[in-house]
């Protein structure tokens, strides 16, 4: 289809591959659906549809399960050599890298994303990811165990673990960050040597498939990734609930999180969620204002606020309050928003219009209860989804802006009056995925750290990650935790093997 000619260059490769209807990956094949439907993807920019893409359902997840299925029992993949599956891993992430303006031009169309985002952040972290999650194929080790038992006089044993792959994994990733979702998921799945059947948001397919092409060419054998589009209500419902997959990893919001648990109790699968927040971040008088102010406002408006640890409840020690509030407002209302491709765009629409709806709803919704906007407050224009990068005060703590994920560029700055009353308005929240502290208290700073219910805690910074950092949430915001040395635990289980000797 291609977009309409632009005076904007866009990338060529990400123009010709949107110019083509696009299939699912299915034991090393793209195919069309069992039901020959196509569902669109849309620019968000402009509402227009970008492409047609396979659109999968019960039949292809079984088809794709049945694949990964036998990739695993059967197939080379977990009979590799450990380095082997390693190289196999990097040089995926090499032929990324080769391709990043690619990929970047991708997720600007598909997502919103201003394209210099995607280029310094979204492609990079996913090659990055690829990387140290290579590593990891050759270090994963079991113990050897002494045991104390004497059932039988003199007899002696030899006990040791294996850790082995948990089989095949079922993966269902959002829309904020496509293709580093992709990337959070598939990465440690195959150091581990699983199978995977991967179902990216229906919003957001397009980088997810083009990597499908990238892991076809790095050359790992037919059915170890296997790629799925497709909505929630009917792919995704068919993968969480399917009886041949051993574990399912889920990232997006708490009420499918609930849904994935229940679906997976068919045949117990192992199931790993990483889900929403209504993080805290919180600046006291002693801070470096100047830093907290500017990354306090990073901390909402980085991704438009479709961030799961978007630092969306601002708490401002109540003497600093107004300055805190009037820096950040100026900050938001700086702010480019624009089509993500425009070099000086600082912040693209959002997502969709049914998240346009609800960022919308929820300003509504505020306002009608008494808070008042500071900068924005509304959406801009009509074309695309664009909203206005908004400061929220006058709320109270039991306003829906203040307890609810609203996944949008709005935070809601809230003074207090000393770190004791802080706290638990600070962990007064079903969720408790990430918080910021800013202070140059030390002490203050790692007390702070101990007493928040949450499984980030960012001091004098926010949303930084590394591939070796564990990112998961307390709470309502999940099981288990992504990256690091800990996402090996949710793709390994187990063996203790006893030898009489
Ligand atoms: P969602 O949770 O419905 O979608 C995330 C993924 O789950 C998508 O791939 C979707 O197709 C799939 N899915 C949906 N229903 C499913 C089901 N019944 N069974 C299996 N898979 C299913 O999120 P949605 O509707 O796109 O956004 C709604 C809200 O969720 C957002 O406003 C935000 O608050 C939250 N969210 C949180 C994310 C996070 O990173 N924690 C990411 C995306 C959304
Ligand atoms: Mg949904």
């Amino acid at each position: 289809m291609g977009i309409a000619p632009s005076p904007i260059q866009i990338d060529s490769n990400a123009n010709e591959f949107i110019s083509k209807p696009r299939k699912m990956l299915i034991d090393g094949k793209w195919v069309n659906s069992v039901s020959g439907k196509t569902f669109p993807t849309y620019n968000p920019a402009t509402g227009e549809v970008l492409a047609q893409i396979a659109e999968g359902d019960k039949a292809d997840i079984d088809l794709a399960v049945k694949a990964a299925r036998r990739a695993f029992d059967s197939g080379p993949w977990p009979r590799m050599t450990a380095s082997e599956r390693g190289k196999l891993i990097w040089k995926l992430a090499d032929l990324l890298e080769r391709n990043v303006e690619e990929f970047a031009t991708l997720e600007t169309l598909d997502n919103g994303k201003p394209l210099t985002i995607a280029r310094a952040a979204d492609v990079p972290l996913a090659v990055e990811m690829f990387r140290y999650m290579a590593g990891w194929a050759t270090k994963l080790e079991g113990t050897t165990i002494p045991l104390s038992v004497h059932y039988t006089p003199g007899a002696n044993y030899h006990a040791y673990t294996l850790r082995e792959p948990v089989g095949v994994v079922g993966q269902i990733i959002p829309w904020n960050f496509p293709l580093l979702m992709a990337a959070w998921k598939l990465a440690p799945a195959l150091a581990c040597g699983c199978t995977v059947v991967l179902k990216p948001a229906e919003q957001t397919p397009l980088t997810a498939l083009r990597l499908g092409e990238l892991i076809q060419e790095a050359g790992f054998p037919d059915g170890v990734v296997n790629i799925v589009p497709g909505y929630g209500e009917t792919a995704g419902a068919a993968l969480a609930a399917h009886d041949q997959v051993d574990k399912i990893a889920f990232t997006g919001s708490t009420e499918v999180g609930k849904l994935i648990v229940h679906a997976a109790t068919g045949n117990l699968k192992k199931v790993s969620l990483e889900l929403g927040g209504k993080s805290p971040n919180v600046v006291f008088k002693d801070a470096d204002l100047d830093t907290a102010i500017a990354e306090s406002a990073s901390a909402i408006f980085f991704n438009h606020g479709q961030c799961c640890c978007a630092g969306s409840r601002l708490f401002v020690e109540r003497s600093i309050f107004d300055r805190v509030v009037e820096g950040v407002a100026a900050s938001a209302k700086k702010i480019r928003v624009g089509p993500g491709l425009e070099p000086n765009t600082s912040m693209g629409p959002l997502v969709s219009e049914e998240q346009l709806r609800r960022v919308c709803g929820y300003l509504e919704s505020g306002f009608s209860e008494g808070a008042k906007a500071v900068a924005g407050g509304k959406k801009i224009g009509d074309k695309g989804y664009f909203v206005e990068p908004t400061v929220l005060v006058n709320t109270k703590d039991n306003m829906k802006v203040v307890q609810e994920e609203i996944f949008g560029p709005v935070v809601a700055a809230i003074p207090f009056d000393n770190p004791e009353e802080l706290a638990p308005r600070a962990n007064d929240s079903v969720y408790g995925l990430a918080a910021g502290v800013w202070t140059k208290d030390i002490s203050k700073a790692h007390r702070m750290a101990a007493i928040l219910r949450a499984g980030t805690v960012w001091i004098n910074c926010y949303n930084i990650f590394d591939a070796a950092l564990p990112f998961g949430g307390y709470k309502q915001s999940g099981w288990g935790r992504e990256m690091g040395k800990d996402v090996l635990s949710l793709y390994t289980q187990t063996k203790a093997v006893c030898a009489r000797i």
